[in-house]
């Protein structure tokens, strides 16, 4: 079967001269990707959004990359055409890596996972409340367009954003600027969208709404690897992405297929977070370890990717979570808020270059 994580590792070795090191994904170039049979004949068209400048040079790169997409197993034809890529709205100083400026942002950190339910939106939460205890300004987008839960985990689910000269301002919620497209459509809404839409409904939550000043801003990335990841490291100037998994093999896997796109992606990944590690009974202070910990730990060390640390299965977290208070808030001083101020602190620091390995 023709995926399209094998038509985008043929193009991640596409790589134009005017960009030593980058490759036409990591340069965001993949602007459409089909493919279909015609005339029994599998055939694959790509479409590259180029700068405009640089278009009547880069033909002999499109029949480069046509053999590489026609070499991929199941291929049989491949067309590339150019297109001229429209110029960024505003001027982006800051986002070298994509059109969407957010100047007032420092640092963007991704949180992401190789599959839903392995409690990424709930570490995603508690590492930004465990930003704010650093005292951090911090600010969280809910990018999970097909399954929003930070207004429920926040406790403010039924917000209506507030509007003012045509933007969204941002629902404050534990001293966090929170934007969801939860707040927009309501929650039991299912949301069929396609592709395009959701990359279009993403863009908007980040480019229509004043964000105003942060030190980081946070994201709750929607698992696995689709659309969406393809907007935000195409468009956003993520700074890094921390992978939360379970102990499992089965969600390690997913987590080793999310990290393999990001390094694709040429997104450096901060390393894995391993959710439901433990159990530590609250009664006698047993720890029993249900899913055979370690998995992510080991997994991180055979990958080359730093392993951030290890988060209990606690009922106390998933309370906070269905409350809308999330455990670093109700316990401020207790050992949840520690493990999670532990992984935060080398987030940060590995944010500002403190630490931490390059994925690529
Ligand atoms: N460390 C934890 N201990 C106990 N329950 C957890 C923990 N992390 C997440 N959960 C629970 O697991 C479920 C899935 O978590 P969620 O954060 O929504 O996952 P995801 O965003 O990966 O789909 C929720 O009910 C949440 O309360
Ligand atoms: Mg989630």
């Amino acid at each position: 079967m023709l995926s399209r994580d094998a038509l985008l590792d043929a193009l991640a070795r596409v790589a134009p001269a005017s960009a030593p090191g980058q490759n036409v994904v990591s340069l965001g170039w993949v602007e459409g990707l089909a493919w279909r049979a015609e005339n029994g004949q599998m055939t694959v068209n790509v479409s590259l959004g180029v700068p405009p400048d640089l278009g009547p040079s880069l033909e002999p790169l499109c029949r480069e990359a046509e053999a590489a997409l026609a070499a991929v197993p199941g291929v049989d034809r491949a067309r590339v055409v150019l297109t001229a890529q429209r110029p960024p709205a505003a001027p982006a100083p800051t986002t070298p890596r994509g059109p969407i400026a957010l100047p007032g942002i420092r640092r963007i950190v991704g949180v992401a996972s190789g599959k839903g339910g392995v409690g990424k939106s709930t570490t995603a939460v508690n590492l930004a409340i465990a930003l704010r205890d650093l005292g951090l300004s911090v600010a969280m987008l809910d990018a999970d367009i097909y399954g929003p839960s930070l207004p429920r985990l926040l406790g403010v689910a039924g917000t209506r954003p507030a509007s003012g000269s045509g933007r969204l301002k941002p629902v404050v919620a534990h001293d966090l600027s929170v934007m969801s497209i939860g707040f927009l459509v309501p929650e039991e809404d299912p949301v069929v969208w396609r592709g395009p839409m959701v990359a279009g409904a993403l863009e908007q939550l980040l480019r229509d709404v004043d964000w105003g000043e942060h030190d980081v801003l946070v994201i709750d990335m929607p698992p696995g690897t689709g659309d969406a990841h393809l907007t935000l490291c195409q468009k956003v100037a993520l700074d890094g992405v921390a992978i939360v998994s379970t102990p499992q093999d089965i969600a390690l896997l997913d987590a080793r297929k999310g990290l393999a796109m990001f390094q694709k992606m040429g997104v450096r990944v901060l390393g894995f977070i391993e959710n439901m590690s433990y159990y530590l009974c609250p009664a006698c202070g047993h720890r029993d370890d249900i899913f055979s910990t370690g998995g992510a730990r080991r997994a991180a060390a055979d990958l080359g990717t730093p392993f951030l640390g290890a988060l209990p299965l606690d009922i106390q977290v998933r309370e906070g979570a269905d409350a809308g208070i999330p455990v670093g808030v109700s316990a401020p001083t207790g050992p949840h808020a520690h493990a999670y101020a532990e992984i935060a602190r080398q987030i940060w620091a590995a944010l500002n270059g403190e630490d931490g390995a390059r994925a690529d």
